[in-house]
């Protein structure tokens, strides 16, 4: 894609989606009312889109009654409901997003739950979302897309997308390592689907590396590390790092506000956050324990005060953490209070931003310690509101803000000790030290702010993912030198698609003079055999390539022939031979519109490329039929049914005997394996070889695949040819 394609699209509206609007509709007795809603992302967005004029599309909180109508805010953009159902709330919001992905994402997989119904459901409101998108996308420079709830809109969107609106999706949680993303059923979809975005944001660079070693890995995708830039289903993708701010001199002016607490009060320690589990607060409430035991000299004088706003209730695990921190709160003030003091203060409620305000400012110290968080924006607005005797801020290394903000104290969260240690230092930190860690830390919060996030995104998102270099040396030596060191390499390819375009008949898909150079060259090495595995017959096969010194399989490797080993034909063939010509004749009967049967000895295959795609469901229906009522398989390849007799042997198979005949049984100890196919049947070869063998899947972005590896087209499998055939020699 040109980098001039969305050229002026920083300027244009935007269409925000997330799974909420900036607030929730509630049902009171007196009608409807609407309330902010909470959490990060919400603060985050209202104001960008204030700014920049759109559309926000996302769930109003709850599903309307008949004649109900919804009372929107006063916005300067547009907002677009999206309504769920009930049952689509259950399954999408409260099971997929918040029991799935949610502890998933956040790297605490015992708590995820893995339900196929909860992600079809996730998979149709999704849907909607991206219908609702590409509505509203008319005139807007980019659509942009939030967070984990709509990991499957990309996809959809981009298909119906105009093309001059960037599409950008920004995680606002962690993204996990792939040893954990990957026990999710359905990875793939997933990232395939964020893909189709043009940009992919991540608060840090470790959760973007994450994401890039999953779509690798798990997709095959091609990725340059360096550059975070994406190859995938013929489009890159931009992946980036690009830490969230927040509303810095609204918070700042906020505090300067807000009413002063009365002198001579005890200390104060807090605490805010939606009440979740992964903000680890019983942890601290027990660290705070913690501290009242290793230093008594706090008790009277210092008090944690713990706000948590409501959040989730309908999930067991919400409703479980609420009911072990009211009990926690009850241990521990029964524990340590006085006539005259409680050491923990718990309100469970959303404050309105003015108080919450004046709170930061006069807590002498933020405890911030989740066991895991995407950025946390508490750290960031409590640092905003340090605006006269600063306090100290107690920061868990595991939230994504600990990557910036350097100054604060960083504490394990899962450590009591040193949590409680901290916080002793934090109370008992001189003002000198205090000052000079809130101004460094202030500094760069403001600096780094909300709007310098937004516009550094939008910026980003404007710019078109510049192409990845063509596939080239350094790449395939990065891939391959370690794995072949200096063994002999068997090379197997498979041949139409693979090492020729697919063509609309076979006999015009002929080897192009550059890639019989590189084949010739691999072939020419002495600690080199090329064998080439095809669906075409054994006679087929060998003719179109015409090369003598390498080995054929045909027929799927049903037949084979090459040098040091003996010809090879399949001992039920026999039987086929005239069952095939009978089913051949069978299908020549129901070939209209320019479909054939192409005879292969024992088996065959229906070509219906020429065949309208309208016409195309019938006639493979009637072609299947056939093919299995004549005692065949029917097989899907490009655009056509293969008949294959049911004798359980494919390519994998014929690998294996081709590699047992030149080699021995020990062939593992003497050669490296390298596989290139880009079909359906070259699957069974890449199953086979898992763990084997260097496994390459060519084209076919969607198809799921057992290889190790994707590469996308023939003029890639050229350039791997040709660095086989020059790289250093190994042995003979
Ligand atoms: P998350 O996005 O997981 O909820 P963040 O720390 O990034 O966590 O964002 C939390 C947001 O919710 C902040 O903007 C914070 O001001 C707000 N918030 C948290 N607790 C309260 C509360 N008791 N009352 C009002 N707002 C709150
Ligand atoms: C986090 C998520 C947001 C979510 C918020 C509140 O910040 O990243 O997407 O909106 O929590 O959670 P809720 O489930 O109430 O929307």
């Amino acid at each position: 894609m040109a980098s001039s394609e969305f050229a002026d699209s920083a300027d244009r509206p935007i269409v925000v989606a997330s799974n909420r609007l900036p607030f929730t509709v509630q049902r009171r007795s007196d009608g409807l009312s609407v309330q902010a809603a909470p959490g990060g992302l919400v603060s985050a967005l209202d104001p960008v889109l204030c700014h920049q004029g759109g559309t926000w599309i996302g769930w109003p909180g709850l599903e309307l009654r008949a004649g109900e109508k919804m009372p929107v805010p006063d916005r300067p953009y547009a907002i677009a409901p999206v309504q769920l159902t009930d049952t689509e709330l259950q399954r999408y919001y409260h099971g997929f997003s918040n029991r799935t992905l949610w502890p998933l994402l956040h790297s605490m997989p015992g708590r995820s739950r893995f339900d196929r119904r909860d992600f079809e459901v996730y998979a149709v409101v999704n849907q909607r979302f991206a219908e609702a998108m590409v509505e509203r996308s008319d005139g807007a420079g980019l659509v942009w897309i939030h967070d984990y709830h709509l990991m499957l809109s990309p996809r959809r969107v981009r298909e119906e997308l105009v093309r001059d609106v960037a599409l950008a999706f920004f995680l606002h949680v962690p993204f996990p390592p792939y040893d954990i993303f990957r026990l999710l059923p359905w990875d793939r979809e997933l990232l395939s689907s964020l893909l189709a975005c043009d940009l992919i944001g991540f608060h840090v660079r470790g959760y973007a590396r994450n994401f890039l070693d999953c779509v690798e890995r798990t997709l095959g995708a091609r990725v340059d590390h360096s550059t975070m830039l994406v190859e995938y289903g013929g489009r890159t993708t931009r992946v980036c790092a690009l830490p969230i701010g927040t509303e810095f001199e609204t918070f700042d002016d906020l505090a300067r506000a807000a009413r002063t607490r009365a002198a001579g009060e005890e200390k104060v320690v807090l605490g805010v956050d939606r009440l979740d589990y992964t903000k680890g607060i019983p942890e601290r409430m027990r660290a705070f324990e913690r501290l009242l035991e290793l230093h008594p000299e706090h008790r009277e004088r210092v008090v944690l005060l713990q706000l948590a706003v409501p959040s989730r209730a309908q999930v067991a695990e919400y409703r479980q953490l609420k009911q072990e921190i009211d009990g926690l709160v009850g241990a521990i003030n029964g524990r340590f209070a006085t006539a005259r003091w409680s050491p923990i203060r718990y309100l469970y409620r959303s404050l309105d931003r003015g108080d919450l305000a004046g709170l930061y400012r006069d807590a002498d110290v933020a405890l911030v310690t989740p066991l895991r968080d995407g950025m946390n924006l508490v750290a960031k607005e409590w640092v905003a509101c340090q605006v006269s005797d600063p306090g100290v801020l107690v920061l868990s290394r595991l939230a994504g803000a600990a990557e910036t903000m350097r100054e604060a104290l960083l504490v394990n969260p899962y450590d009591l000790d040193g949590t409680a240690e901290a916080i002793h230092r934090a109370l008992t930190m001189d003002e000198d030290e205090r000052r000079s860690r809130i101004a460094a830390l202030r500094r760069r919060e403001q600096r780094d702010d909300l709007e310098a996030w937004t516009n550094a995104f939008v910026r980003a998102a404007a710019v078109a993912s510049e192409e990845l270099p063509t596939m080239g040396d350094t790449e395939f030596a990065g891939w391959l030198s370690d794995f072949i060191k200096q063994y002999r390499v068997a090379l197997f390819l498979d041949y139409d698609g693979t090492l020729t375009p697919l063509c609309d008949h076979p006999d015009e898909a002929v080897l192009s003079p550059e890639m019989r150079e590189v084949l010739r060259g691999c072939a020419a090495r002495d600690d080199t055999d090329v064998a080439i595995v095809s669906g075409r017959s054994l006679e087929g096969v060998r003719r179109i390539v015409g090369e003598a010194d390498l080995t054929y399989a045909g027929n799927h490797g049903l037949e084979i022939a090459g040098p040091g080993m003996p010809h090879f034909a399949h001992e039920d063939l026999v039987h086929y031979r005239e069952r095939a010509e009978d089913l051949a004749e069978q299908l020549d009967r129901i070939a209209t519109d320019g479909a054939w049967t192409e005879r292969k000895g024992p088996t065959l295959t229906f070509h219906y490329r020429s065949v309208p795609e309208t016409q195309r469901a019938g006639l493979i229906r009637e072609a299947r039929a056939l093919v299995q009522r004549a005692g065949y398989q029917p097989r899907a390849a490009h655009c056509a049914v293969e008949a294959r007799p049911p004798i359980g042997w494919d390519k994998g198979r014929a690998v294996l005997h081709i590699l047992r005949a030149r080699y021995g049984p020990a062939w593992s100890e003497s050669v490296r394996v390298i596989y290139a196919g880009d079909d359906e049947t070259d699957e069974d070869a890449f199953r086979f070889l898992s763990g084997l063998a260097m496994t390459f899947r060519i084209g076919s972005p969607d198809s799921p695949t057992a290889a190790a590896r994707r590469l996308p087209g023939v003029d890639a499998v050229r350039a791997l040819l040709g660095w086989l055939a020059r790289r250093p020699p190994g042995k003979t």
